[in-house]
């Protein structure tokens, strides 16, 4: 599987600013904590009938859930892979993406599978971290400064490096969908 595709989005500057407008209303505190998944409120971000959701729509897609990943630390996200079942979820950049990159690597299947990766994050999800391990065992398969949305791999182990020029808080939104949108990625 592909680690991102990246999709066309002619509305992505209304998308920042609703999306923007949505955090500085509700979820003023999010902008001061740094967190690979603040969950929030999809019923109330959705009610608001932002153009997010009728772009998904326009691509015949339906918003199941929405977080926020929120960087307010000079400091990279160390490698990991999302809580499951998720394989593909949509990443949007809203704020302050240039100069940051999210990295994908590939690992030995056994450090795939080894338990003493696992970890339970604040929802009570499985997630592993693989932030300890030997970069001698990465091998690199991608890397994209997010400017524009993708499909994002969650499932292939991936982190997010800020360069010098990298600019906080950084802020993206994630999407998970009803549909299955992993035939992108293959
Ligand atoms: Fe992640």
């Amino acid at each position: 599987m592909k680690p991102f595709s990246i999709l066309r989005c002619d509305c992505l500057d209304e998308i920042k600013s609703e999306t923007l407008s949505y955090i500085e209303d509700q979820h003023p505190e999010l902008l001061n904590q740094s967190s690979l998944w603040h969950k929030s409120d999809t019923g109330a971000y959705m009610a608001r009938r932002p153009t997010v959701a009728n772009w998904f729509h326009s691509m015949g897609w339906k918003i199941r859930e929405i977080s926020f990943t929120v960087m307010t630390e000079m400091k990279d996200i160390g490698l990991h892979v999302d809580e499951g079942p998720i394989v593909a979820k949509v990443n949007i950049p809203i704020l302050n993406t240039a100069n940051t990159f999210n990295r994908w690597f590939k690992i030995q299947a056994d450090a795939m599978q080894d338990v003493k990766y696992e970890k339970i994050n604040e929802f009570g999800s499985l997630y592993k971290d693989f932030s300890q391990l030997p970069t001698s065992l990465l091998d690199p398969v991608g890397e994209y400064e997010l400017l524009k949305p993708v499909v994002f791999n969650s499932a292939m182990p991936h982190s997010v490096h800020l360069n010098s020029d990298a600019v906080l808080p950084r802020v993206v939104m994630s999407c998970m969908t009803f549909n299955d949108i992993s035939s992108l990625l293959v």
